[in-house]
């Protein structure tokens, strides 16, 4: 039917109408690079546009959808897209903070608001998920990310795909999705934001491309291209990438959109001027051009010189059409329009309990040294720092329809949990950072940090003689939410110079101090760990920012999030990450032998380690059982382990499977992981977990690129995190 509706309107369409369905163009704000769309109207009634986006609102897309419904010569509608990233006004945490929940219920409940609320705001696409692996904190948008892992990173991008898509378009709230960014944007050299990648395939298909693979396989109705490069050839105009593996390979069946200016921008890369790169683009397997109209305006002419083929043009013409339909565009263009649902849905009290859950599952103890935390609901506390009784940082960057001014303080948050029982004392302590080269890029770029009426000094000095009144101090520090995200890069990652300064005097007297880290990327936090109490990690929790962060300090949640990124030791370990190689020369972490693969001045495993994050209680292993010593050919093997909780408060506890591989005809990591299982015991109670291991999990693509299994000794690992693992070692024959 769909086929058979697309081809019938086909046959009426002229070139440029068809090149027109090829044009996104956006209608102004929340821009990230050049504005070149113009005369949007003219364009839409000419039949010259085929999506819009950076706009919404039932009233504003009814307005633009009606011009080209009703004006245009054919009637097609328009996609209308946009970045609902992490929610669209019900705005969860941080990408990076939803992946540490470990719990794809929740990724795909975050997902399933965000698609219920833009769909009733006028949206019908949106620019996610995210799903760059990462393995450098220094790129800002490792906070858009699930992380450094593939196999999370897979299951994530799954979670993101089904939450917005739903089971289909049938009904009126799913929205396309859009993998991002096709591909290896997150190895940008030196964790500079659009910087060159170069990478060998092995290494692309082990680690970064399974979770693009994951979403298309997911159904992901969309792909966005990179901005870099990717063997040596701009992503957007590769045809390997998107012909022979995206499609051919992958069998993906949707469109694929530019990055933004992508197209243009190619001509920076140093491969053609407009004409040429936006060639090159549609040959690759690029069908939309977003802003750039590097399509719209050079495509005509390269058709004429056999630049391009018209198949090319029909073909992208062909997939965008399909999308529309898929949509129910075509029987009813209205159909993603609801002042009504927009009224009732948009921040609704179920959509704002989900981003208070999410966010409370989301944060990661990092540190409890003699169980500060939970707090008790008596005495007196310090709420310490410039994120404390603040707003705007709380919801993040891409949070693009959100509205900070929305956003529950961790003031008020904690007001609203303790009311009078605790006397909460409050100073800022210090400006976000007073670094005034970085202040100006970030206040020129919609940035408001505005430095207090008060001195550094008189800060600071407010901030020593408040902690001293108090039992514990709680301290709320970090990154300016525009400090991560895109073109948000940073080689220094540490907490800001001022506040770091503010709590190192906090520390100074003697108060019990816990921090509360709000930040969008791991950092290093060498000199916090080894003098605070606690330190909480809580990324950008938010809408629901204070009341989650309330419920955690006081016990009412008792966190349960695990990183999904190393936490280096300092920058110079970058990159340091869990699936590492053993190399030729591996260090034991003791000798003081000189030709190994370390460091002189620093140990070679990160402050925290991927999987980390502790619980108000603790948990106690047991050994690694498995149910056969020798497995052979496809069965599976159960591997179990016993789980304790050994401590006095209910809590849940993140199982984690880890796979290695000593010998194999490619070196392998060190170890994968390969499963999880998210458990809740009470104090006291234990639990046995069984993994079912198939040769599934045993593959890895090998010199030929096959995705193979080797027979052999396979060590089976469970533990609390990569790093603190029990293991057992299986023989697996064909
Ligand atoms: O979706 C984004 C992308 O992640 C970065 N460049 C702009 C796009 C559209 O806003």
């Amino acid at each position: 039917k769909m086929n058979s509706y697309v081809s019938t309107l086909m046959q009426k369409m002229t070139l440029e109408e068809k090149i027109g369905q090829l044009n996104l163009v956006s209608v102004g704000f929340d821009v990230t690079g050049p504005i070149v769309s113009q005369d949007v109207d003219s364009k839409i009634r000419k039949g010259q546009v085929g999506g819009v986006f950076n706009t919404f609102t039932p009233n504003a897309v009814r307005k633009l959808q009606e011009l080209a419904v009703k004006e245009s010569r054919l009637h097609i509608p328009l996609l209308f897209g946009y970045d609902v990233i992490h929610g669209h006004k019900t705005i969860f945490p941080i990408a990076l903070g939803i992946a540490s929940t470990w719990d794809m219920g929740l990724v795909e409940q975050s997902a399933r608001v965000a698609a219920t609320e833009a769909s009733a705001d006028g949206l019908n696409w949106t620019y996610s998920p995210m799903v760059d692996i990462a393995r450098d904190p220094r790129w800002g948008r490792i906070s858009e990310g699930a992380g450094e892992d593939p196999w999370l990173g897979s299951e994530v991008a799954k979670a993101m795909v089904k939450g917005y898509q739903g089971n289909g378009f049938d009904g009126n709230n799913t929205v396309l999705s859009c993998v991002k960014h096709f591909a290896l944007y997150g190895g940008a050299e030196a964790g500079r934001d659009y910087n060159t990648v170069d990478m060998s395939r092995i290494k692309m298909y082990q680690y970064y491309l399974p979770p693009y693979r994951a979403a298309v396989d997911a159904g992901a109705a969309s792909v966005m291209t990179s901005f870099n490069e990717v063997d040596a050839v701009p992503a957007t105009a590769n045809k390997w990438l998107m012909t022979d593996l995206l499609r051919k390979q992958w069998g993906f069946k949707g469109f694929v959109v530019t990055d933004y200016t992508a197209v243009n921008e190619m001509t920076a890369h140093g491969i053609g001027d407009l004409q040429q790169v936006s060639a090159r683009a549609l040959n690759a397997g690029v069908d939309m051009d977003m802003v750039g109209e590097g399509f719209l305006t050079t495509l005509k002419q390269s058709l004429q010189q056999g630049k391009v083929s018209l198949t090319a043009i029909n073909d992208a013409c062909r997939r965008i059409l399909e999308a529309k339909y898929k949509l129910g565009l075509f029987t009813d263009p209205y159909k993603y329009c609801s002042e009504d649902r927009a009224a009732k849905e948009i921040m609704s009290a179920e959509h704002l309990a989900a981003a208070r859950t999410v966010a409370e599952h989301s944060f990661v103890l990092l540190k409890n040294a003699q169980q500060v935390l939970p707090l008790q609901q008596s005495g007196t506390i310090a709420l310490i720092g410039p994120l404390a009784n603040n707003q705007r940082d709380m919801i993040g960057s891409w949070s693009a329809a959100g509205d900070w001014k929305k956003a529950v303080s961790i003031a008020t948050g904690i007001k609203n949990l303790v009311g009078d029982k605790v006397n909460v004392l409050y100073a800022k302590g210090a400006n976000l950072l007073d670094d005034t080269a970085i202040l100006k890029q970030l206040n020129a770029n919609g940035g408001e940090i505005v430095a207090d009426a008060k001195s550094p000094e008189a800060l600071l000095n407010e901030a020593v003689s408040t902690a001293k009144q108090a039992d514990v101090v709680v301290a709320v520090l970090g990154e300016a939410s525009g400090m991560t995200g895109e073109a948000a890069c940073r080689s220094n990652i540490g907490i800001p110079d001022n506040q770091e300064a503010l709590l190192q005097a906090l520390v100074a007297t003697g108060k019990p101090v816990v921090l509360v880290l709000m930040n969008g990327r791991p950092m290093t936090l060498g000199w916090e760990n080894a003098h605070v109490s606690a330190i909480l990690e809580t990324w950008f929790p938010g809408i629901e920012a204070g009341n989650a962060v309330a419920d955690v300090l006081f016990g009412k949640y008792n966190p349960a999030g695990r990183l999904t990124a190393t936490f280096p030791r300092s920058v110079g370990q970058i990159p340091v990450y869990y699936n590492h190689k053993n190399t030729g020369r591996p260090y034991d972490g003791k000798s003081n032998e000189k030709y190994k693969s370390r460091y002189l001045d620093i140990p070679n495993d990160p402050l925290f380690p991927f999987g980390y994050g502790l619980s108000y209680t603790s948990f106690t292993y047991g050994d690694v059982q498995l149910d056969k010593q020798t497995v052979t050919g496809n069965q599976a093997l159960q591997a179990s382990i016993t789980v304790t909780n050994s401590g006095k408060y209910a809590g849940e506890e993140v199982v984690q499977l880890y796979i290695s591989d000593p010998v194999a005809s490619v070196t392998r990591s060190v170890k994968e992981l390969k499963g999880y299982q998210k458990i809740m015991l009470q104090p006291g109670e234990t639990k046995t977990v069984t993994f079912a291991v198939t040769p599934e999990l045993l593959k890895f693509y090998n010199s030929d690129l096959q995705y193979v299994w080797e027979p052999g000794e396979f060590i089976i690992q469970i533990g609390t995190n990569s790093q603190d693992v029990h293991s057992a070692s299986v023989n697996w024959t064909k």
